[in-house]
């Protein structure tokens, strides 16, 4: 079984804190928490207040993906309690290595994130030092895009490089997710799968969740 993060970005805006209690209530493992600042991405969502107004609301931790140009200028906003994960996007950070770093220093675990685009040979020197590296399988910026399939042998990639160096990163991907595809996902690596319109846009959240952590 993986583990699942569904993206709030698919929820109800207008409703955000009953859309979240809905679906901490059906077993999911982290909410995935997508900033993006029409910048890095083509695309604004919202920014660590949307997120903290969340605090009495979710109850699974956050695992927060930051799509931003250098993100270095607002990691502490979104530590709180309740985050796991921070991850920023390797094509987003001047200076990777320090930008890890710092995230270990506010506390919480750190991930990098690399666009479809994106070779995992160029994570080589920070894989080492990274608690998560999330596959991007579609080009970020929007909710309910098709999964492309070339980015599946990265996971492949991914799982062969931890075992080869003893390294300890999750595997994430992030992007397409949906319940006729989880399993090809899990098979080549996924650790956890991040899913938004497969789950707050589905009939059945419960059966959703379900089917996609297997
Ligand atoms: C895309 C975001 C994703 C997105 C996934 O830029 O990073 O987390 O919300 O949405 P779906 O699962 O609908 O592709
Ligand atoms: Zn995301």
């Amino acid at each position: 079984m993986a583990q699942i993060a569904p993206s709030i970005l698919s929820a109800d805006f207008a409703r955000l804190g009953d859309d979240v209690a809905e679906v901490c209530g059906l077993g999911i493992d982290y909410l995935h928490i997508d900033v993006m600042d029409g910048a890095f991405v083509p695309n604004i969502s919202f920014g660590a207040g949307v997120m903290k107004s969340l605090n009495d609301y979710a109850t699974v931790p956050y695992d927060v993906h930051l799509m931003i140009e250098d993100p270095d200028r607002y990691l502490e906003d979104f530590v709180t309690e309740q985050t796991a994960f921070l991850t920023v996007h390797q094509e987003a950070c001047r200076h990777l290595h320090r930008t890890i770093m710092h995230i270990h220093e506010l506390g919480v675990k750190a991930g990098v994130s690399v666009n479809p685009a994106t070779p995992v040979s160029l994570l080589e020197e920070i894989l080492p030092e990274v608690d998560l590296v999330l596959i991007m399988s579609v080009n970020p910026g929007f909710g309910g895009q098709k999964f492309i399939e070339r980015t599946l042998h990265k996971l492949e990639q991914l799982r062969e490089l931890r075992e080869r160096h003893g390294y300890h990163y999750l595997i994430e991907i992030d992007g397409g997710v949906k319940e006729s595809n989880a399993a090809r996902i899990r098979e080549a690596g996924a650790d956890l799968l991040v899913a938004g319109s497969a789950v707050f846009g589905a009939e059945d959240r419960a059966k959703a969740v379900q089917v996609i952590r297997g």
